[in-house]
């Protein structure tokens, strides 16, 4: 099973490095799939790669993944024991913002990783990432808040929208409120496991709202 898990991820992220959906393609170095276990019960997703992403091939690499490393030690895990990915998986030229049609033709790869890994628990990095799972949202409002979710093709699944590392590297006071959100990961994951094992998602989808979401802690 495990084994499964991982080839499927291993496969799907191979195909990825030949697509040329989008015009990132034509403009990155090479494809960040993304990185980690295909075990994993938490999921990272940022935005897209930078500058040392692309030349490394690999997610959270430069000034943020090693403050998101930092992160992970704090709740006592190592990058190995998550999955890291990102929105879009090509650098978008000098960094600038993915575009709305870049993220879509995109979502297919992303979809895949979720539907295999099946975390118990998406993180969302930044407002590009939370956008893609609770639209029409603000951060500043949602951050520390998990969120439970009807996404078509995924299911119902417990999103957590987190300042992006690399927007509180240098803001002091994000700086402190990523890192307190940041904390209550594991609560917030224990939390996700105790409502699943007691069968709570039939109530949490009889209340949702309009939206189809709902805060759950
Ligand atoms: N920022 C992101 O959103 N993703 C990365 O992989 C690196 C920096």
């Amino acid at each position: 099973m495990a084994e499964d898990k991982k080839k499927q991820l291993d496969d799907s992220n191979k195909q990825m490095l030949e697509c040329s959906k989008c015009v990132l393609r034509g403009t990155c170095k090479q494809v960040v799939p993304g990185e980690g276990s295909a075990e994993a019960e938490i999921m990272f997703i940022g935005e897209g790669p930078g500058q040392k992403e692309d030349e490394l091939g690999r997610p959270f690499v430069g000034a943020a993944g090693k403050f998101l490393d930092e992160m992970l030690e704090t709740i006592n895990l190592k990058r190995e024991d998550v999955y890291i990915a990102n929105v879009v998986k090509c650098r978008p030229p000098n960094n600038r913002d993915p575009l709305p049609e870049e993220a879509e033709a995109c979502w297919t790869w992303l979809e895949k990783q979720i539907e295999i890994i099946n975390p118990k628990l998406v993180v969302t990095l930044g407002r590009h990432s939370m956008e893609r799972f609770l639209p029409n949202q603000k951060i500043s409002q949602i951050h520390g808040k998990a969120m439970r979710r009807n996404i078509p093709g995924l299911g119902s699944r417990v999103f957590y929208a987190l300042y992006h590392p690399a927007a509180a590297l240098y803001n002091g006071s994000m700086r402190t409120v990523l890192i307190q959100d940041f904390k209550k990961i594991p609560k917030v994951l224990e939390a996700v496991k105790k409502s699943e094992s007691e069968k709570k998602d039939e109530v949490i989808s009889l209340n949702n709202n309009q939206d189809n979401q709902e805060t759950l802690f």
